[in-house]
């Protein structure tokens, strides 16, 4: 379980969006916007091309680490696997080596993890954060909305029971690490400064 763990933080680590801005002469996304390594902020450079990447290959990570948990670990122990890598690969994201432990808000790599985790969950994670965004304008709020959904969801096809299997913990702990990522965007959506996507 350790070596899943550290292969997911290690995946989840690759930050995108600072590659993909570097890479195309955008400069360092950290010195734009909000300074995340996130597409939100990456669409803030106005190049929707890279925005539209980043976040996908963010998701992939996420999705790529579960998968490879899965692939790696005999069935009787593939469920706490899966959600060791999503937790990991989301703190990865969060938490980059690289970056001197200061890494992005772990949305597109949480959505890409529970969507590998389940489906219908992650689905519906996405339609709460796509339409969040679209009527709030805002993408923290979409995010912080999908999140707070995501552990319902993930408890309600568990039966509500934490024993049944691992994944509502796992998304009760993605959403907290979520949650504490923004806690400057959740600062800013009380005092009404949060900026609209594209500003
Ligand atoms: O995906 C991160 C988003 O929820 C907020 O990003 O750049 O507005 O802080 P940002």
């Amino acid at each position: 379980m350790g070596a899943i763990a550290f292969l997911s933080y290690l995946l989840g680590s690759v930050p995108f969006g600072l590659v993909l801005t570097a890479l195309s002469g955008e400069g360092d996304i950290r010195k734009v916007g909000s300074g995340n390594i996130g597409a939100t902020n990456v669409l803030r450079t106005g190049r929707k091309d890279l925005a539209a990447a980043t976040l996908a290959l963010d998701a992939v990570k996420g999705a790529v680490a579960v998968a490879i948990a899965w692939v790696m670990t005999p069935p009787d122990m593939g469920a706490q696997a899966m959600c060791v890598a999503a937790v990991f690969a989301v703190l990865g994201h969060c938490f980059p080596l690289w970056l001197g432990f200061k890494g992005g808000k772990g949305v597109a790599t949480g959505l890409g993890a529970v969507m590998a985790l389940s489906w219908p969950a992650g689905l519906a994670g996405c339609a709460v954060w796509l339409l969040g965004a679209k009527l709030t304008r805002i993408s923290s709020a979409g995010a912080l909305l999908a999140f707070a959904v995501m552990p319902l969801v993930l408890m309600a096809l568990s039966g509500f029971s934490f024993s049944a299997s691992p994944k509502p913990l796992a998304g009760v702990l993605i959403a907290v690490l979520i949650f504490v990522r923004h806690h400057a965007n959740i600062a800013r959506l009380l005092n009404g400064t949060e900026p609209r996507i594209g500003k």
